[in-house]
């Protein structure tokens, strides 16, 4: 139990851009901050952050809340763990009322592994400087290897004795339990058994005599080690990991995330590596958004890690035949997840950091910029030289080549590689777009009985965004659309009033403004405007009401975003003057804005509705030309879906919001 007031301290120091951009890459946009969703998996950014509201809102997936949530969502942490954790970022001091029980356990539990794991870093990090041993064995092995101090120490690098025990002693001096040791790894504990051929010593570190590699959590916790061997015994393992645990879980990090991400968010791009050893490296050379699954082949999870940041990844693994292979499937899955895949061969023998050893910076540098591929014609590269002059593993590369070709989820992506494929492995573009196609009916048929809910496609590609919008009737699209930001912007905060009859008869009366109609006609339809500017309107008035549930135009005339500044302006000038002018011309007063809103909203909208459904139909019918049998089966079942709302639309329309009595 935290006490009221210091929640309260909490809470007031807590800035929710700083932590929300702690685990997301957040960019500026006026009064917001904006970012991927880390709640689903999104291309273009709809996740919001208030920092004057302190909330976040996702308009993709509609997760919203505020900075606790925010943390116990994302960090699965409890409302006493997600306060802790800001008290710990704002330096805020708890005072420690009651837990309960089970509270206490847990909590214990999993701070006593955080405590040991950071305990156990600083040890090691301090006796690769300040011990005899740790300095000519450990700091002199990183030496050799090309590491200067400062990025030994940005790593937290360190070194674990060679003795059976020096680390479990030392942690036990220092209060730390049996149980955190065991549970963490850092210490093994062997029975003896009867035969008596265990070794003597029945406690023992398990990361004796190794140069240590801590592994971080995104926001800079310890969670585990990887440990490298100095000898090159070939019997013992080169490196040894940590084992998983209540805070480690190898699948869900990347070696080097924490000291990468800044960088990764800057440059779009991050470039992932084999071991260890090359995100250090790599990060040495300047090259810091860089990191690594270490210890296991790359996994879904890990790519997620990474789509917080950029969709863009650049995979460097090893020229020699595994390094090609764990690439291949790297790639794939990659693919799956919807990433923008390229490739860097390095020359057999060489791994990132050997090049870089060998080269320096200046040319690892070089070597990455010039040698970029993209992957299926890397991997078609690859795979052409071993099936020369062999006509059945030739049709096997087709097949494999069309099925990578499947998973890229990007529809011209995928056109563009099936140009590009066709041209390397000499058969036609239409031959392997059937091919193709085949590989995502298969696809999709396995997904579906593998999985009971199908996952819905990505919005951008089953509605490609039309450059220029093509209207459907006489009275322009985007004209609609204008005149529906007008009235959120002028009009927004005015009330409506909607009757209907109870189920007893008597008539009832809704009030609703102009804002909460409009929007909640658009979501319910989940309709979106075409203008970008529009629609960036109609999202921040959501969340405005949303938050406050009413809309307040002097965010948009104070917005830092010069362009939608100028046009949300444009739009209330704009009216207002029309307004008075043409009032005062037929010298009346002004009316009573409420009269004439009732009708124009209503008509405004059944007008977008329909229009813009009429729009979408039309692209689909146009799109059918050139699908597939596949994309044919999609387009007619959406063409279904929007020519049934239609048909509802028609019938509704003018019912939607009944005049006032
Ligand atoms: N690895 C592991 N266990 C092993 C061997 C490797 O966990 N027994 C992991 C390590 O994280 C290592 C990565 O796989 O960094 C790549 O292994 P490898 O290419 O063999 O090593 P390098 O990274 O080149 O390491 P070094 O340069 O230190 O030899
Ligand atoms: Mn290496």
């Amino acid at each position: 139990m935290i006490d009221q007031e210091t929640i309260q301290r909490i809470m007031d120091a807590a800035h929710i851009e700083e932590v929300v951009g702690e685990f997301v890459s957040l960019k500026k946009r006026g009064a917001n901050h904006i970012g991927c969703c880390p709640f689903h998996n999104e291309k273009t950014p709809s996740f919001y952050v208030s920092p004057a509201k302190g909330i976040y809102k996702c308009f993709g997936c509609g997760e919203a809340g505020d900075v606790v949530k925010f943390l116990m969502k994302h960090e699965h942490y409890t409302y006493p763990e997600a306060l802790r954790w800001l008290a710990d970022k704002y330096h805020i001091e708890i005072k420690e009322e009651e837990l309960t029980d089970e509270e206490k356990q847990r909590q214990t539990e999993r701070d006593g592994l955080f405590h040991v794991s950071e305990f156990a870093q600083k040890y090691f990090a301090d006796l690769l400087f300040s011990n005899e041993m740790g300095r000519a064995v450990g700091l002199s092995y990183f030496h050799q290897r090309g590491m200067s101090d400062e990025i030994i120490k940005r790593f937290g690098l360190g070194y674990c004795l060679d003795e059976w025990s020096n680390f479990t002693d030392h942690a036990r001096k220092n209060g730390y339990s049996d149980e955190v040791l065991e549970k963490t790894g850092l210490t093994i504990f062997k029975d003896t058994d009867e035969s008596g051929t265990a070794p003597k010593h029945r406690v023992y570190d398990r990361f004796r005599g190794r140069v240590m590699f801590p592994i971080y959590s995104i926001s800079g916790r310890v969670l585990g080690f990887s440990g490298r061997i100095l000898t090159s015994d070939k019997k013992a393992a080169k490196y040894v990991n940590s084992p998983d645990s209540d805070i480690y879980n190898k699948s869900r990090i990347l070696y080097g995330l924490f000291q990468a991400r800044a960088a990764i968010a800057k440059a779009n791009k991050c470039y992932l590596v084999e071991g260890n050893v090359d995100v250090v490296s790599m990060h040495q050379s300047g090259v810091e958004n860089t990191v690594a699954s270490c210890g296991t082949s790359l996994t879904t999870e890990q790519i997620r890690l990474i789509k917080r940041y950029t969709p863009n990844v650049t995979v460097l693994y090893d020229g020699d035949s595994a390094g090609i292979k764990a690439a291949l499937r790297a790639v794939d899955l990659l693919f799956a997840e919807g990433m923008h895949v390229r490739l860097v061969l390095f020359p057999d023998g060489e791994d990132p950091d050997s090049y870089a050893q060998k080269y320096g910076s200046a040319q690892l540098q070089d070597y990455l910029a010039n040698h970029e591929d993209n992957f299926i014609l890397f991997k078609i590269r690859v795979l052409l030289d071993e099936v020369k002059g062999d006509p059945i593993r030739k049709a096997e590369l087709e097949h494999e080549t069309a099925r990578s070709i499947a998973l890229v989820s990007d529809m011209l992506e995928r056109n563009e590689y099936i140009r590009q494929c066709s041209h390397l492995l000499h058969v036609s573009e239409d031959a392997l777009t059937n091919a193709v196609a085949k590989a995502i009916a298969t696809k999709s048929s396995a997904d579906k009985t593998a999985a009971t809910e199908t996952p819905a496609p990505e919005k951008a590609e089953a509605e490609p965004q039309p450059q220029t919008p093509q209207p459907t009737a006489s009275y322009p699209l985007p004209e609609v659309e204008r005149h529906l930001a007008k009235l959120l912007l002028n009009y927004g905060n005015e009330k409506l009033y909607q009757t209907y009859k109870d189920e007893d008869g008597s008539e009832r009366e809704l009030v609703y403004t102009v804002a909460q109609v409009i929007i909640g006609e658009m979501l319910s339809e989940q309709l979106s405007f075409v203008h970008p500017l529009c629609q960036r309107i109609l999202e921040q008035c959501t969340l405005m009401i949303d938050l406050t549930g009413s809309v307040d135009t002097s965010r948009f005339m104070n917005s830092n975003d010069e362009q939608l500044r100028s046009f949300a302006i444009s739009l209330m000038i704009d009216t207002y003057t029309l307004c008075e002018e043409s009032w005062k011309k037929k010298d009346i007063y002004t009316p009573k804005i409420e009269d004439n809103l009732l009708q124009d909203v209503s008509d405004s909208l059944g007008t977008f509705k329909s229009m813009r459904l009429a729009q979408m139909i039309a692209e689909r019918r146009e799109q059918l030309r050139t699908a597939n049998t596949e994309q044919q089966q999609q387009l007619l079942a959406e063409i279904k879906q929007y020519t049934d709302i239609s048909r509802i639309l028609a019938n509704k329309l003018g019912q939607v919001i009944a005049p006032r009595r």
